[in-house]
């Protein structure tokens, strides 16, 4: 592989009081393949500008969530271990979060409060990934709902519940006898749900089962009503919807808010995948353009739901690298960590206020394996977790190649007013970049890369250099390096964080 050294220089426009303008100066990405002249480096300047006067967004401690799929119930858990210390140590590293148990199989689950323990017909061993089945019926034992909502209770995850939408009455109305058994069981044991759904990708059923817009906008009327008559446990509870994705979504969206359905919800919902796991194609992971196909559906998303409401925050609210189950032997590896993060900076950017990863365990894009170890994805979640949170900023540039994002550290860990930075080098060439107006600051880098000579492929990150893997049931210390000054050097095909502790951003500074 031939590897290019470009250079990015950070030039930062004096920070006074009143104008916190940050460029970022960065050469040509034409350099890549060919020596980058010493002289004409200005020349090939790039700029990225970003402004620290103006938060485009707000994050807060719940914007990365994640899921379990429904289907897993099918197959009473499969291997998952919700009693394992690690596991629930592995958890409480994501916590404070939200959970979403749905998908696919959330619309052929029936809880059955009759029995006790276990349909336990269709364990699978070893814990296979089968992703087919999803649309045959199945029960819900109450053993099999009991291990979950004491998991979430123990590890201080918030409950968002999808709903079977498709048991109807014979007028199409949504028929909400069996979620009333579910919530009754629930509230006698003091389960806490923060929030509920009603089915998943309507806009995808078979035309034999198609539930219009303006008919899920009233049962989500039949919802809020259910979950009425729950003063004491769900009166609160709040609902989020229509859960839309790839394909036709654009109209079934619009159509239930417009229908009414923004009254009923506390945030409009959709899910997006970049590509089909069919495609095994290993540079869709690197790709720039299918990062930036994203921008597309958010933008989409929430032109729609300001043409309705104003204020109604929008949630990503089931993505992943590859529909259908994720690319084997790719949406687990260190290469997803690509499509991971940008997603996660352009959703901030882009004003999205909860981004639920499908999948905490399970098929192909599990954060952990079906071992129940972590996936380099499940350490990039972690980090960005405990590094980013509250205001973000707006970080443009006129070079492709890199990815930039800002927002403020997160005050529980960092300093108030420190600023985070996230870059991502997708190139097969390294790049260095420099914070020449943070000059006298200290640095603080957590650079990952792949953890083995896997490379992209990796089943292991390393952050620093030092791969990561549990300490027995501990998560080890996630720490940065810390560097005094001078220019940082991404290697090619990494991406990482540099928080700066000492930038004192008035925005950071008040939040
Ligand atoms: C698919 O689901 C049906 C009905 O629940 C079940 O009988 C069957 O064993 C499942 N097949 C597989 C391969 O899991
Ligand atoms: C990146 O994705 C775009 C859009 O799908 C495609 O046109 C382009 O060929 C892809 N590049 C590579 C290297 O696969
Ligand atoms: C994934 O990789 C493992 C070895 O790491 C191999 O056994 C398996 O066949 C691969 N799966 C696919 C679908 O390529
Ligand atoms: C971000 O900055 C760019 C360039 O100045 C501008 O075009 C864009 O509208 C800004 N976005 C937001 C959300 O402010």
């Amino acid at each position: 592989m031939f590897l290019q050294l470009t250079t990015i220089l950070l030039h930062l426009a004096l920070c006074s009081a009143t104008k916190d303008v940050v460029h970022f100066s960065v050469n040509s990405a034409q350099g890549d393949r060919t020596p980058v002249k010493e002289d004409n480096s200005a020349a090939e300047m790039a700029t990225v500008t970003v402004n620290l006067q103006q938060a485009v967004n707000r994050i807060g401690s719940h914007f990365v969530g994640v899921t379990i799929d429904s289907q897993q119930i099918r197959y009473n858990w499969n291997s998952f271990g919700f009693g394992s210390t690690k596991v629930q140590n592995m958890a409480r590293a994501l916590s404070p979060s939200y959970f979403r148990l749905g998908g696919s199989a959330a619309d052929y689950m029936t809880f059955d409060p009759t029995n006790q323990k276990g349909h336990k017909g269709e364990n699978l061993q070893g814990g296979q990934v089968y992703c087919s089945n999803f649309t045959t019926q199945f029960y819900m034992s109450v053993d099999q709902w009991d291990i979950l909502n004491k998991f979430l209770q123990a590890v201080g995850w918030d409950f968002i519940m999808d709903l079977n939408a498709l048991q109807r009455n014979a007028d199409g109305s949504w028929n909400p006898a069996n979620a009333r058994q579910l919530l009754q069981y629930s509230a006698s044991k003091n389960y806490k749900i923060a929030a509920f759904e009603l089915g998943n990708e309507y806009n995808l059923y078979p035309s034999s089962l198609a539930v219009t817009p303006a008919q899920l906008a009233v049962d989500y009327v039949t919802l809020q009503n259910l979950l009425g008559e729950f003063p004491q446990d769900y009166y609160s509870s709040f609902l989020v919807g229509p859960e839309t994705a790839m394909g036709g979504e654009e109209k079934y969206f619009l159509g239930f808010l417009q229908a009414g359905g923004y009254k009923t919800i506390r945030a409009s919902s959709f899910h997006s995948y970049y590509f089909s796991a069919q495609e095994k194609y290993l540079p869709h992971f690197t790709n720039v353009s299918i990062m930036n196909y994203l921008g597309g559906k958010i933008e989409l998303a929430m032109t729609q739901t300001r043409q309705v409401d104003p204020l109604l925050p929008v949630w990503l609210s089931e993505t992943s690298t590859a529909y259908g189950c994720g690319t084997a032997n790719m949406s687990d590896r260190f290469v997803a960590g690509f499509l991971w993060l940008d997603k996660l900076g352009l959703s901030a950017a882009m004003g999205i206020q909860s981004v639920i990863r499908q999948t905490f365990y399970g098929f192909n894009y599990g954060i952990l394996d079906l071992d129940l170890n972590p996936n380099p994805d499940f350490w990039l979640t972690v980090l960005y977790k405990r590094i980013v949170r509250g205001p973000v900023f707006n970080a443009t540039s006129d070079r492709s190649d890199v990815r930039a994002y800002v927002a403020c550290a997160n005050p529980d860990n960092f300093k108030a007013g420190s600023l985070a930075f996230y870059f991502l080098n997708p190139n097969d060439y390294s790049v260095t970049f420099d914070l020449p107006q943070f000059d006298a600051q200290t640095m603080l880098i957590y650079a990952l890369t792949a953890g083995d000579s896997g490379g992209l492929l990796s089943k292991f990150s390393a952050l620093n250099g030092m791969k990561l893997e549990m300490s027995g049931d501990n998560l080890p210390d996630l720490k940065p390096l810390s560097a005094p000054k001078g220019p940082v050097s991404m290697a090619p095909y990494s991406f990482g964080f540099v928080v700066l502790p000492e930038a004192r951003v008035s925005i950071c500074l008040n939040q």
